[in-house]
């Protein structure tokens, strides 16, 4: 494992829920929303994590069977146990995927491909699983700029810290971006390749709901935060504190901005 991939950990429980759930549920939403689907449909959700995407198809996709992947068997165990509605799931990597060639309808993937180490491995086997004709999508963050929570956690951090510059998403994650999203989904063979922002509200409540959750250490910005030393992890919340907008009543509107990529198989 890269020195980098050690902040690239995802436990389940409240942790992840505070820290991603709340707001991976939302993009869920609004990504099953995004265009119409046939009901009755064999779903594929690579990368399920808590079950965020597999819930939300179940719940409002009617699917035949949605069956949920991931590499972590304690998240599986917690997706599987708060799952309703027909649902599988299988411990699996998303590079090798337990599953028939062409036997899914939709492949999706959610929140997912930047942490692979060659994105274009999970690709592959997204569009192998799925038949001619068949969907494959995935939506990831725009570190760069549109999810604003982490982009204002970054820039913070750096200001500490410059050698936090190395972890920052925007910089580990290039594919994170509306052209390389397009070529990756193109050099798979994909056709009909459309890449397009979704954008959910991420309010919080005031400066300790924003910041308590990266005290979790979910993923590369929570990893940091629970390694550093007590006094510049409090020069981190007063630098985020200040950066972020603050309402009159002292709420923080901020949004979160995904792209999503989606292609047919030939
Ligand atoms: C940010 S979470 C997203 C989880 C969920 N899809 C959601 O939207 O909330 C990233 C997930 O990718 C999983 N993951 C990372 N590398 C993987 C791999 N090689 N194969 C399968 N899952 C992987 C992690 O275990 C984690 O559950």
């Amino acid at each position: 494992m890269s020195e980098q991939r050690r902040f690239d950990v995802w436990q389940a429980g409240p942790g992840y829920e505070r820290f991603m759930g709340r707001w991976s549920r939302r993009v869920a939403e609004r990504f099953t929303a995004l265009e119409g689907h046939a009901d009755g449909l064999r779903w594929l959700d690579v990368g399920c994590g808590t079950g965020a995407l597999t819930s939300v198809l179940a719940a409002r996709c009617r699917p035949a069977v949605v069956l949920g992947c991931d590499r972590s068997a304690e998240l599986v165990t917690t997706a599987r146990d708060t799952a309703h509605g027909p649902v599988g799931f299988a411990v699996a990597d998303a590079r090798a995927l337990p599953v028939r060639d062409a036997s899914w309808d939709v492949a999706v993937s959610g929140l997912l491909l930047n942490f692979l180490p060659e994105p274009a491995e999970g690709v592959a086997e997204m569009t192998r699983a799925v038949r001619p004709g068949g969907q494959v999508a995935a939506y990831v963050w725009d570190y760069a700029e549109g999810m604003q929570v982490l982009r204002h956690f970054w820039n913070a951090a750096t200001s500490v810290d410059p050698a936090a510059a190395e972890l920052d998403e925007a910089r580990r994650f290039p594919l994170c971006r509306p052209d390389p999203l397009h070529a990756l989904w193109t050099q798979a063979g994909l056709t009909q390749v459309r890449v397009t922002p979704l954008v959910v509200p991420t309010p919080f409540a005031d400066v300790t709901d924003l910041w308590s959750p990266f005290l979790a250490g979910q993923g590369p910005a929570g990893t940091y935060v629970t390694g550093l030393p007590p006094d510049q992890r409090d020069r981190l919340r007063t630098a985020l504190a200040r950066s972020v907008p603050h309402d009159p009543e002292g709420t923080i509107t901020l949004s979160a901005r995904a792209w999503v990529v989606r292609g047919v198989r030939a």
